[in-house]
């Protein structure tokens, strides 16, 4: 088997950050979102992984994922020029698949229970295509999926009166019957080739469609909240890794602390939290539920919730508190004791600020 990680797409649901940053890459406890994809499709043996990228962002994914060899894989990539849809994007790998079955992963979906368990009721089945579903509380966000005598007859792409909670999760096991039916596809209402429509006429066709019910948890990362949410969801399950040479006596409960970073003894951290390489901490309280990149230097502040990306430099002179809040790569954010009830910014477009 095969794999496809879409890692097109324009990210405009998640400006401002994404004016600067690739969605995908965007960082959940120390690792970008795509990579957990990546990782689950080698966990169940996949060797060959196709990324599809678009006009944004396709230098830095190119840059972060190389040639695969990081990971023991090969990687290769195909360019989408625009994103005409997801079922337009499969399209673009049929000689990449090269006949082979393959699962598609959206890059921004995270699954907490990995392929296994699907990739084997999908070989088991022998079907032409098998779907993920989730029962959500928000269903006409996603596409829907309708049963009835417990076989898959129906898939609607966010429907305006969902009749079912089952959602289609980001994760697709195809057989090459996908691209027959793909290449006479026609766009959608919000002009693009829907995956879900593409799945539908297989249904239609009278190819076998098969489904698995996920269990634990999924995160579509489309929103800052869900990014916020997955970045909880995922420092759930760390463990606690703190170096001898660290103060550990404020460190409480599963924190992980990355090589060549410092904390002080007056800061305390409270879990779960990730912090990265070659970061500096002090006199701050930090956690729970946050996530600091790699090279930050971080005083006198208080974070809860939150994910600071690499390079960040916060200064907060014991009179702030983050909360909830996404920091770009690189971003400097200083408390500056004379400028009293006044605030002194270079804010960029789309910027989203509460003081
Ligand atoms: O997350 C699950 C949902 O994903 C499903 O329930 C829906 O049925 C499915 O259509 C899809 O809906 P979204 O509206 O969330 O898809 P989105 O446009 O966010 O794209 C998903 C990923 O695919 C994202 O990482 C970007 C990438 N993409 C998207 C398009 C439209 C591409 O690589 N190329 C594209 O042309």
């Amino acid at each position: 088997m095969k794999g496809v990680l879409l890692h097109g797409g324009s990210g405009t649901r998640l400006r401002p950050i994404t004016h600067t940053e690739v969605k995908q890459l965007l960082p959940v406890a120390g690792k970008p979102v795509s990579q957990y994809a990546l990782e689950d499709m080698i966990a169940c043996g996949i060797k060959e992984i196709n990324i599809i990228v678009g006009s944004v962002g396709a230098a830095a994914v190119k840059d972060y994922y190389g040639d695969g060899s990081r990971w023991n894989v090969s990687i290769t990539y195909t360019h989408q020029p625009e994103p005409l849809g997801i079922a337009h994007a499969v399209g673009l790998t049929r000689n990449f698949a090269g006949g082979e079955p393959f699962v598609v992963y959206l890059g921004d979906n995270i699954l907490h229970s990995g392929l296994a368990r699907l990739k084997d009721s999908f070989e088991e089945g022998k079907f032409d295509a098998l779907v993920a579903l989730c029962r959500v509380s928000k269903p006409e966000s996603y596409g829907i999926a309708e049963l009835e005598d417990g076989r898959l007859v129906r898939l609607v792409e966010k429907p305006n009166h969902p009749r079912t909670n089952l959602a289609l999760v980001g994760v697709y096991f195809l057989r090459e019957s996908i691209f027959e039916v793909i290449e006479k596809l026609k766009p959608s209402k919000r002009g693009e080739l829907e995956i879900t429509e593409a799945i539908q006429a297989l249904i239609d066709g009278g190819r076998s469609v098969g489904y698995h019910e996920i269990k634990g948890w999924w995160k579509d990362t489309g929103t800052m909240e869900e990014i916020l949410d997955a970045n909880r969801l995922v420092l759930d399950d760390i463990e606690r890794q703190v170096a001898d040479d660290i103060p550990s006596q404020h460190i409480v409960g599963r924190v992980r602390i990355m090589e060549d970073s410092s904390v002080d003894g007056k800061t305390v951290i409270k879990g779960p939290c990730h912090i990265g390489r070659g970061t500096k901490i002090k006199s701050s309280i930090i956690g729970p539920n946050t996530s600091i990149g790699n090279n930050c230097s971080v005083e006198g502040v208080e974070i809860e919730d939150s994910i600071i990306m690499d390079g960040c430099v916060i200064d907060g002179r014991g009179e702030m508190r983050l909360y909830e809040s996404i920091i770009g790569t690189s971003c400097t954010i200083k408390k500056n004791d004379s400028l009293k009830k006044a605030s002194k910014m270079i804010v960029g477009r789309d910027s989203d600020i509460t003081l």
